[in-house]
């Protein structure tokens, strides 16, 4: 079977990462739209637009299947590709149900994009789960282009997140939500400012088995093979299939 991945940049990688765990013997196509990248800056029109050709060239190559591994595409455009494809179609929400589950008393910080962060979706899930208000929202803008330059862990990096966190008492805090695709890849450097007592938790492993479960019953197309795809071209320069890889093996 063939399956599609799209994020608007290489936050999606680390999504493809726990899914090609549970199925490695599929071949997928995976999406980034560096044209357009960061979505997390856009309006909604913008981002529905970009997740609708994205899809729809997935599902051009042939895949049976699609995830959208972006938070924010997934709040911006996820009723809308549903509607405007005949194929199963997943999203992203950030994970504040099981942090709020696992916080016992203490405070969960939800960090995500601007658009994430202000969309009545997320607002939503928060009152549905947070009924003691342990939940603080943090727009993390910034965090986005750092990834997409490689920079994970620079003193420019550090001082961003200092600054970003300098009005919050982290003390208070035992759960971090890494809800945007592209924030996994700084878990070391969150680790290190946070403690070891905070949490860090993002979506990609539920929605790996939720990908699982949902197409375990089509036919597998064996190999196991990752075609990647720069908004709709071809990536075939070595350099960036180097630093695909090399995202993909931080997430081990
Ligand atoms: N990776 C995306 C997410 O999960 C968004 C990054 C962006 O702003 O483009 O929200």
């Amino acid at each position: 079977m063939k399956i599609g991945f799209f994020d608007s940049g290489v936050g999606g990688i680390s999504v493809l990462h726990q899914a090609r765990k549970y199925l490695p013997m599929e071949e997928f196509f995976y999406y980034a739209d560096e044209d357009h990248v960061p979505y997390g800056k856009r309006t909604r029109e913008e981002i529905c637009g970009y997740t609708y050709d994205a899809l729809k060239f997935l599902f051009g190559l042939g895949a049976d299947a699609a995830v959208v591994a972006c938070n924010t595409a997934t709040a911006a455009a996820i009723e809308y590709v549903r509607a405007s494809f005949d194929k199963p179609i997943l999203g992203m929400e950030p994970a504040v149900k099981p942090a709020v589950q696992h916080a016992a008393g203490k405070r969960v910080l939800v960090t995500a994009t601007p658009f994430t962060i202000r969309e009545e979706r997320l607002h939503h899930l928060v009152r549905l789960v947070d009924k003691e208000h342990l939940v603080t929202l943090k727009a993390l803008p910034e965090l986005v282009g750092f990834a997409e330059r490689a920079e994970f862990d620079s003193p420019a990096v550090r001082e961003y997140l200092l600054t970003e966190f300098s009005d919050l008492d982290l003390e208070d805090y035992s759960e971090l939500v890494l809800g945007c695709t592209h924030f996994s890849y700084f878990r070391k450097v969150l680790g290190e400012i946070l403690g070891p007592e905070v949490e860090l938790i993002d979506g990609s492993e539920g929605t790996a088995r939720h990908l699982a479960d949902i197409v375990r019953d089509l036919p597998s197309a064996g190999g196991g093979s990752v075609q990647y795809y720069i908004s709709g071209r071809p990536v075939t320069d070595e350099k960036t299939l180097k630093f695909y890889e090399t995202l993909d093996k931080q997430m081990e």
